[in-house]
């Protein structure tokens, strides 16, 4: 009994037993104090609900996903719903790394459509794995390990340590899509969502969506958020700013301030009261109101008659410069090897305003 236990154990430590429906397996976490509840797949690393408290004290899950997570694989539209993205997210110009001397055929699978592993779970917190053997057109084999832990206050912590055995280029994020009212009270949209990001700059882009290598000064401009501006108090003036006929933003906001001391960006909603305040290590937010989303809503969202559609929610992701690898007047040194780990982290806390 005791031995057969101790056998079990040691065995889901390894990974070795898989839940049946792996690798859309769900694990829950919980705050001992109730104030988060947090559920992930391994696919992915991906976070499919987020249930935190509106001024009320009433539960709201707060992110986009499904009913049935396998569709995080199937669903054609592949809208990206809250995984861990990589080996290097967001876009790169003609597929190549100069500096790493290699063209990336890129993005067949990333990261995010990947069968990761549990390497260790408690009640507060799950650790996934995933070995990326250069499949993508990267150089060398690099090891990553996600963990997602949520603790009392409302707060969720998200890591990603990945080391690599050779020089590769590494650009991680967590593409987390937030609606802050979870559709309730009749909101279907987050254009009265409030939005605050420490940034003076914009990473300028061409009619590609790559980056120029200048920089957009936010002042007096649509992308000025240091002072809290709901998303859509400029919407007039953003008319094809995300792309020949998007109306709205996706672009990268880079941080004046060391956002792992400083709050980054903070989102809030009069509606529910939901704030949640960003921290990070990273040096930029890339900010996506979702022109291009359609694909029905979970239940609790309304769904499945009801579907996620333009503006329903705003992703919000911490990364690095995009393409800074083919951006060398930057100076950002984007490329990692055995000596050189790579750590992504982020911190998300919630909390209600009156
Ligand atoms: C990952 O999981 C999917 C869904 O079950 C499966 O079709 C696929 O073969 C798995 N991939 C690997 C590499 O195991
Ligand atoms: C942006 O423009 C304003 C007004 O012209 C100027 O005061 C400020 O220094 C500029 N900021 C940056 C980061 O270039």
């Amino acid at each position: 009994m005791l031995i057969s236990a101790y056998v079990l154990l040691a065995a889901s430590l390894l990974g070795a037993t898989r839940a049946a429906d792996y690798p859309f397996d769900l694990t829950t976490l919980s705050a001992p104090d109730g104030s988060i509840t947090a559920k992930f797949v391994s696919f992915g690393a991906t976070m499919t609900e987020l249930w935190v408290k509106d001024r009320k004290g009433k539960p709201r899950d707060v992110i986009l996903g499904y009913d049935d997570n396998s569709q995080l694989l199937t669903d054609p539209a592949h809208p990206v719903f809250n995984p861990i993205v990589g080996r290097y997210a967001n876009r790169i110009r003609n597929g190549k790394c100069h500096e790493c001397q290699v063209t990336l055929h890129g993005g067949i699978y990333g990261w995010d459509r990947r069968n990761w592993t549990i390497v260790s779970r408690t009640r507060t917190s799950v650790t996934y794995k995933h070995v990326d053997n250069a499949d993508e057109g990267f150089p060398g084999v690099v090891t990553a390990f996600a963990k997602h832990e949520v603790s009392n206050g409302g707060v969720l912590k998200t890591t990603v340590s990945a080391t690599a055995t050779q020089k590769t280029p590494i650009m991680l994020t967590q593409h987390i899509y937030w609606n802050l009212d979870a559709f309730q009270d009749g909101s279907n949209n987050i254009l009265n969502h409030h939005l605050k990001v420490d940034a003076s700059r914009v990473i300028a882009l061409d009619s590609f969506a790559l980056p120029t290598g200048d920089f957009i000064n936010v002042t007096n401009s649509p992308f000025d958020f240091r002072r809290e501006q709901q998303i859509g108090a400029r919407w007039d003036n953003t008319v094809d700013l995300c792309g020949s006929g998007c109306q709205g933003y996706d672009h990268a906001w880079v941080y004046d301030n060391d956002a792992s001391r400083n709050v980054g960006t903070s989102l809030w909603s009069d509606l529910s009261g939901i704030k949640v305040d960003i921290s990070t290590n990273q040096p930029a937010t890339q900010v996506y109101t979702s022109f291009w989303l359609d694909t029905p809503r979970k239940a609790t969202h309304g769904g499945p008659s009801l579907s996620y559609g333009r503006w329903s929610a705003v992703a919000i992701e911490q990364e690095g410069y995009l393409d800074a690898i083919n951006t060398p007047e930057w100076g950002v040194d984007q490329i990692y090897d055995p000596s050189r780990p790579f750590f992504w982290s982020s911190t998300y806390k919630f909390s209600t305003r009156p």
